[in-house]
């Protein structure tokens, strides 16, 4: 900065003529209008009001004037300053805003669009319904139990009673994996399990009593694959071996496990039948879930989930064979047991009006996605 000067003359010194003055104001008025975006005008802001900007320059040459000339000089570039500032900040303003309104509508989230476009995978309705009804047993106390899928024919076969020449052993309806070797003929064969009910003398076999198991498995026939038949299903089979246990105690866990499943108004029938490995042994039905038996002999009220029977066929059940618990160890004498059985596709085909049974097995998740993403 210049030492005082008393003869110093404002109107003389170039840079703090009004003409210069309003001209510079101008420049930096008109390059903050013309600052498109923020970051051009931080550099607007510089070049026009920064440390070495032409006003601030000017500025600094009011302190070298004389004291009369200083209010004058400083009063122009004050003012000039003044508008310059309010432009700037005015600019700054206006640009903020527009920014802001373009970061809404950008940044914007559309809560109308698919939330996901490539769906979880799920788990088979088959897996679902198989687990709810063991779920029905495990919170009654009973213990998950599994056996191979590969059996040996002893297991499958004679510890549950069935006699050498029973039909369910022949060709046409078992799947032999390895024929009895040796030519005593006793011992065992290898099959496909044609039923759960193996996983009872395994269970008995593995464990003292009381035993409290539920068995969810595969299973494999020789059938072809069709609207009602497929040569891999799946069963639930139930074990309890107690002291004390009668039919009544089968009956009243049939009941709960439908009541469980189907509604609390549900019940379960037992019909006469033959198992080998249960004695007496008994057919059980259900009480139709949808027409809770009204459709019977009644034509106006037809319902198409029994046929009008009012029950539907659930699966086999009884009180365990003597002969079988004798064969894994348990004595008859001092315990009682009852089971039962049935396949998981029936029941998943009259729960959900499924008509075709090779709908379970296609894997085509246009038949699966309605059951819901449960996993
Ligand atoms: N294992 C039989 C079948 O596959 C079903 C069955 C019947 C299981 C009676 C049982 C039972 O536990 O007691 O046809």
């Amino acid at each position: 900065m210049s030492a005082p000067n008393k003869s110093y003359d404002p109107v003389e010194v170039e840079a703090l003529k009004p003409e210069e003055i309003e001209r510079l104001r101008d420049e930096a008025l008109a390059a903050f209008a013309a600052a498109g975006d923020l970051d051009a005008l931080q550099e607007a802001k510089v070049a026009h009001t920064g440390g070495t900007s032409p006003l601030a320059l000017a500025n600094r040459e009011i302190g070298a004037l004389p004291p009369h000339a200083k209010a004058a000089a400083g009063k122009l570039v004050g003012q000039a300053r003044g508008a310059v500032n309010k432009a700037l900040a005015g600019r700054q303003a206006e640009l903020e805003a527009e920014r802001d309104a373009r970061v809404l509508v950008e940044e914007a989230v559309d809560v109308t669009l698919p939330y996901d476009l490539v769906p979880p995978g799920a788990r088979h309705p088959l897996t679902t319904m198989m687990e709810r009804v063991a779920d029905v047993f495990v919170s009654m106390g009973y213990e998950i139990a599994e056996g191979p899928e590969v059996e040996a024919e002893w297991f499958n076969f004679d510890a549950l009673n069935f006699t050498p020449d029973h039909p369910a052993r022949q060709m046409q309806d078992t799947f032999f994996v390895q024929g009895p070797e040796g030519t005593t003929g006793d011992e065992s064969g290898v099959v496909l399990r044609t039923h759960t009910s193996p996983v009872q003398a395994r269970a008995l076999l593995d464990r003292e009593p009381p035993v409290y198991v539920v068995c969810p498995g595969r299973v494999y026939r020789t059938d072809e694959l069709d609207a009602t038949h497929t040569p891999v299903f799946h069963q639930i089979e139930l074990l309890a071996v107690d002291e004390g246990l009668t039919m009544a105690d089968l009956k009243g866990t049939l009941d709960h496990m439908v009541r469980s499943l189907f509604g609390a108004d549900m019940k379960t029938r037992l019909r006469p039948n033959y198992f080998p490995f249960t004695e007496p042994s008994a057919e059980m039905d259900m009480l139709c879930y949808v027409c809770k038996g009204e459709s019977v002999g009644n034509p106006d009220r037809p319902c198409r989930t029994c046929s009008s029977e009012g029950w539907i066929e659930l699966g086999g059940c009884g009180m365990v064979n003597p002969r079988v618990l004798t064969a894994c160890g348990v004595d008859p004498e001092k315990y009682s047991g009852f089971a039962f059985g049935f396949g998981i596709e029936r029941m998943l085909m009259f729960r959900h009006n499924v008509e075709d049974m090779r709908d379970m097995v296609e894997g085509d998740v246009r038949f699966t996605r309605p059951f819901g993403m449960e996993i």
